[in-house]
Formats: structure tokens, sequence, C-alpha cells
């Protein structure tokens, strides 16, 4: 393990933060009110998790009740042992059973809008209970059992949460392929998970154009013999190839067929679903959630971190439900939590960037939650773009994915705040099923760049290598010491790598790969991947800190930061920089890196002084928006690239970096 990451420079940044208590108006109808009421929440849940579980678990359904609420063999968890429930139920029947029928789970949008006029689908627990109902007995049909992995690999239509949803009510776990990914990918899962179905669509809409999902599904099939059965939902109407005996449309599938299909009993530990991570670095790895702990945490979650209340809210969360964003806070968390839940389906700046806004004027969205990615997106489209529509319905404004710059945090709190939304920056991983640190919006003062304290059950600490708790404000490695209902239950098929990668870098302790520091108000500061911290002349620098302050001055729109071989410090500070408006030529070009090198040292102090600045249009990202650092570590050491690059969004980006190097 390397060293534990330290951050002097972090602290004048601190300085400066600014703190926002809970609006007054919002902490007086929130399940959680005050700071004092979260720590004696938050020290019970520790001190008896047993009881706080307990108590959480008996609101949902379950069809037999369970022994024991945990059984701890580190690292294997059993969460409400012996209990029997099904997620499904849980999404859709109870809300039917308590009257709630007719009311909306799930509002869809469209991306196309023909004339101008968007095209909006509703559909309420009935609706998906008939519509989840005949779909699961499709998959019977098909000969899908208990246990057997389908994949899905569709865009964002209500058919995929439809899909999902029938899988859990019959218990087949569901290994969704985010729509954006290629054949290789799609590939390597099937075979990885030994999955003999695929579920997707002839297209999806992305930008007015249709994504050709069947055809990559039908190249990912020319490479492997595994699947039997593909079953295609028709969104796009462009052409595919239908292959005899193995390809089915989902319509004729579904005709005459019976809505009623009971939900299956799935034991606590049932495998839910697999899904494989992102992965910035190495082969993506199937995380393993199951059935009872994931269920309970991601309702406790949903209704906590987004204050939820039944009949109040309607929630939109942008994300891709490829992702386990989607998985937990678009579908699993927030139906058990009787909230409609606004999928939509394509992107942001279509047909303008005004979209999301149009989408949260229009719907009413009480509560967004999005990706510092995104915002920072919107901030470089202008804000012209928000002031056109009314946002006053929202009351609560949400992030994930990574660290939000303090400037990206001020303009989502003010631009589309309206300094009134508490803004909650939840911090957790594909690993974790659930948000674990985040603030309770009724009770914590936030500060931007912080996500603040854990959630109830995690016991969240920053460390170093031997387990001890780092002081105030010093960087360590973030480790959970507790074991949590939705943690991952493994590494599909490969137990080795599951110990190797979580439970082997700080004996006893979870280890997420995150380095963080705790600050002297309790709250956590995330400072990127531990792999992304940088030893300039022997200090610990978070390259998140160096792209912050970048990111301050008024001309940068996005930076990326990494270390490269330095003759003289041993690692210098290269700086990637995409600028708003027009990028400088010649002298001006040269005096323009002068001024944003000494703007970084004004922020942060000379050591953090990037000695390298390159302009560039974009920057590599993973799909999921998280710039892919270790390729532009050989680009700024001039290396020629030879890694993996296929969960890169777009190649070409690093080829035209590499042409310029
Ligand atoms: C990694 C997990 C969890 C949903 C999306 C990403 C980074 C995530 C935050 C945040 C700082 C964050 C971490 C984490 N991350 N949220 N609020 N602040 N960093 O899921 O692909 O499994 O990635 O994303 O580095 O370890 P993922």
């Amino acid at each position: 393990m390397s060293q534990p990451p330290l951050s002097d420079a972090m602290e004048s940044v601190l300085a400066e933060s600014r703190r926002f208590p809970p609006p007054p108006e919002f902490a007086q109808q929130a399940h959680v009110q005050t700071m004092e009421q979260y720590e004696a929440m938050h020290r019970r849940s520790i001190a008896e998790p047993e009881v706080f579980w307990d108590e959480t678990a008996r609101q949902l359904h379950w069809f037999e009740p369970w022994g024991k609420v945990l059984e701890w063999n580190l690292p294997d968890a059993k969460w409400f042992v012996g209990g029997k429930t099904n997620l499904c139920y849980n999404c859709i029947d109870r809300q039917i059973d308590a009257g709630h029928g007719d009311e909306a789970a799930i509002i869809w949008e469209a991306e196309p809008m023909p004339d101008g006029k968007p095209e909006v689908v509703r559909l309420t627990y009935n609706d998906l209970r008939r519509e989840v109902g005949v779909f699961a007995n499709v998959l019977k049909n098909l000969g899908v059992k208990k246990g057997d992995v389908v994949t899905i690999y569709m865009g964002m239509v209500p058919q995929l949460a439809i899909a999902m949803l029938a899988c859990a009510r019959i218990g087949a776990p569901h290994s969704i392929i985010f729509g954006g990914f290629s054949a290789s990918a799609i590939k390597d899962r099937v075979e990885d998970g030994q999955s003999k179905i695929i579920l997707t669509c002839d297209g999806s809409w992305r930008r007015g154009k249709a994504v050709p999902l069947k055809a990559n599904v039908d190249e990912a099939l020319t490479m492997t013999d595994l699947v039997e059965t593909v079953v295609v939902y028709q969104r796009c109407g462009n052409e595919v190839d239908m292959v005899d005996g193995r390809d089915h449309w989902w319509h004729d599938l579904a005709q005459g067929v019976s809505d009623d299909c009971p939900a299956e009993p799935m034991d606590s530990e049932d495998l839910l679903f697999i899904l494989y991570t992102s992965g910035s670095t190495g082969k993506p790895k199937g995380i393993m959630h199951t059935t009872g702990g994931y269920m309970v945490y991601t309702y406790l979650t949903s209704k906590i971190s987004f204050d939820l209340k039944p009949g109040e809210d309607v929630y939109w969360c942008t994300a891709d439900i490829g992702w386990i964003t989607g998985h937990s806070y678009i579908i699993y968390g927030l139906l058990p939590n009787r909230t409609p839940t606004l999928m939509y389906e394509g992107a942001p700046d279509c047909p303008d960037c005004s979209r999301f806004w149009d989408i949260v004027e229009r719907h009413r969205v009480t509560k967004f939650y999005t990706a510092p990615t995104a915002i920072r997106a919107f901030m470089k489209w202008g804000d012209e773009f928000v002031k056109k529509h009314d946002l006053s319905s929202l009351k609560l404004l949400g992030t994930v994915g990574e660290p939000i710059n303090p400037e990206a945090w001020m303009w989502y709190h003010t631009t589309i705040g309206a300094e009134r939304c508490p803004i909650v920056d939840t911090w957790w991983q594909t690993e974790t099923g659930g948000h674990m640190l985040t603030p309770v919006p009724g009770a914590t003062t936030t500060t931007p760049g912080s996500c603040t304290r854990p959630f109830f059950g995690i016991d969240a600490a920053v460390v170093n290598s031997e387990g001890e708790a780092m002081p105030t404000n010093a960087g360590g490695i973030l480790v959970i010491r507790k074991p949590w209902p939705s943690m991952l239950r493994g590494i599909y098929g490969n137990r080795q790598r599951f110990i190797d990668t979580y439970w082997s870098k700080v004996e006893g302790f979870y280890t997420a790969g995150d380095g963080a520091r705790v600050d002297e108000h309790g709250n956590f500061w995330i400072m990127g991947r531990i792999d992304d911290v940088i030893v300039v002349a022997g200090h610990n620098l978070g390259t998140m800190e160096v792209e912050s302050a970048l990111v301050s001055h008024p001309r940068v729109a996005e930076a990326a930061v990494v270390g490269f071989p330095h003759e003289i410090k041993g690692t210098g500070i290269a700086s990637f920089v995409i600028l708003k408006g027009e990028v400088p030529a010649g002298d001006d070009a040269e005096a323009f890196k002068q001024e944003l090198a000494t703007h970084v040292a004004k922020e942060l102090g000379p050591i953090s002084k990037p000695d390298l600045i390159r302009f560039t249009e974009a920057l590599p990202k993973t799909r999921s928006g998280k710039i892919m650092r270790r390729l532009l570590r050989d680009i700024a050491a001039g290396k020629q690239i030879q890694q993996d690059t296929t969960t890169l969004e777009d190649r070409g980006i690093v080829d035209k970096l590499q042409a310029h190097a």
C-alpha cells in the first residue's frame, strides 16, 4: 500500500469554504430536523445495528420473517438471515395492497419531441404490475428460472424498468449493461456471468439518432456461443436482423400472455443482480448484490437522503439505469417509497441545452439528482438555458459520481436551487449499493465540496495503512469499519479478487480505494482515488484539489490533473484544461498559461503550481463520465497508449491529444 495522501494545500481551500445550514422551512418538515437528532440516530445505529435495521426492515413486506439481523464473518455478511421477501413486490404490490394502485409509479419522457411536443408515459402501480406480470411470464415461457442470469442491454425506456422488475419478481438476477457500451463489453459480461439470454432494443434515441443496440448485440454474439435467446423491444423502428430461433420481438412474445405472475419469495441472501463496475482501472468486476439488505438500505437512504414524502414529491435522477445510481436511485430505492420516479430517455442538449430544465418545469420535479460532470456542462452552456424555465418546484438537489468542485456546487446552489434547496453530495460506490457519506438534508450543515457525514449504520473513518485514525484534516485511506446491509457480497466468480481489492489493504476494514480527510466539523472530503494522488517534492497532493483550483478561474470550464516524470522535482504536475469561449493562440496562449499557473499557486500554494498546461477541447472519459487519468498520465509522459481503452467514451480524444503531444 502506498503512503496515504496528505493534503496541506486543501487547508487553504477549507479556510475559504462556506457553510450552509439547512434552510429552516426545509428542516421543519424533514424526516430528520436537527444535527442532534442525526447524531443520536447515528450513534444508536452504530451501537445497536441489529435493533436499528430490524426496525427499518419491518417497514417493508416480508413473506417470512428473518431470524438474526446480521451474521458477520469478515468479509462475508448475511443480513436478515432466513427472511423471505421480494423486492419487486415491495416496489409494486405493497403500494397496491395499501390502496395506492392508481398513483404514478414511473413517469417516462421520450427524447424526440415531434412538433415540439413532449411524449410522456405515466405508469401507475397497477399498470406496472400488469406489464411486469406479463413480461415475467414471458421470461418463464422462455425457460428462465430462478437463479438464471438475464443480461439486459436496452435504452432508457419503461420496458427497461419493466424487465428488471420482472427479473426480480421471478428471482432471475439481472446483469444490466449500459447502452453506451460496445459489442466487446457485452461479450465480456455475458461470458463472465454465463448468461444465456439478452434483452435489448432495436435502437435507443440519443440526440436524434438511433443507437444500434441490436446490431451491437449481434456483433457481440459473433464472439460467443453462449446466448440462446435474444428478446428485442422495438423502440426506434430502425432496421435489424432477426436470427431465426434465437431472436424474438418483445411484442410477439407478450401477445396473449397472462399478467398474473405472483412474486417469488426470495431468500434475503439470494442474488438480486450483478453489475459490472465502470472501472477506470483494470478489467470490469461483476459486483454482486443480494435481496434483503440491498432492499432495506436503498429504501432507507432514498427516504432520508432525498427526504421523500409519498404524495408530495416528483423525483428525477438523470443517471442511466445501466449504472448503480440508476439501479438504486431510479428504481429499487424509489418505488418502495411510493415516490413517482421520472425516467428521461435521451440527451440533456436535445433539442437544446435547456431540455433538463424544461422537464423539471413541466413535471414539477421536487427532488433532482445528477452528476458534477453534468453540472459543469450546464455551467459551460450558460445560464440563459436555465433562466428560461420556472424551477420553483425544486426542493432538494443531489450530486453523485465524483467530488464536486466548489464552483460547480455554488452554481448548482444559486442558479438551479435559488439558494433555497439543500444540496446532498452523496459519496458511494457500485460496491456499497447505496449512499455511504451524505448530508441528511434537514439536519446537516453543508460545505461546497464535502460529502459531509456517514449515513445511519455506516462506521466510516480515514486511517493510515495500520488502520489508525488520521488526525483532523490529514489525508488518509477511507475505510468502512462495520458491515452494512447493502454491501457487495462479492465479485461474481472471483473470490480472490474480492478479498484482494476490498479486504486486504487495511486489516479488518472495507477499503473503498478513495483517499479522504475529515475536517474539524467531522465532515469528510474525498480527495479522489488513492491511485490519483501525486507526490510532488515530497508533498502528497490530491489531483482533485489542483483541478478545483484551475476550475475556479473564470475562464476554465473543466480540468484534469496528473503527475508526470519531471527532471528536477521527480514528479511534475500536468494539467489538461478546457476553456470557456475562445482558446488563445501563440504568445497569448503562453501568457494565459502563466496566468493560470499563478492562479493555482495563489489558491493552493506554489507547490501545487502546474508545470505543464495543455488546452484541449475534451477529456478522455469513461462512459460514466469519469476522467481516465491513467491515459492522461501516459500522454503527459509522452508514452504511446497501449492500455485497454474499451470503456472510453470517445477514443478520438486520446488520438488528438497524442498527435499534439
Ligand atoms: C467512485 C465510485 C456511486 C454512484 C456513481 C459512481 C467516486 C462517487 C462521489 C462523491 C466524491 C465520489 C469515488 C467512488 N465518487 N460519488 N459524491 N464525491 N467522489 O459509482 O462507478 O462505482 O464509482 O466514484 O471515487 O469510489 P462507481
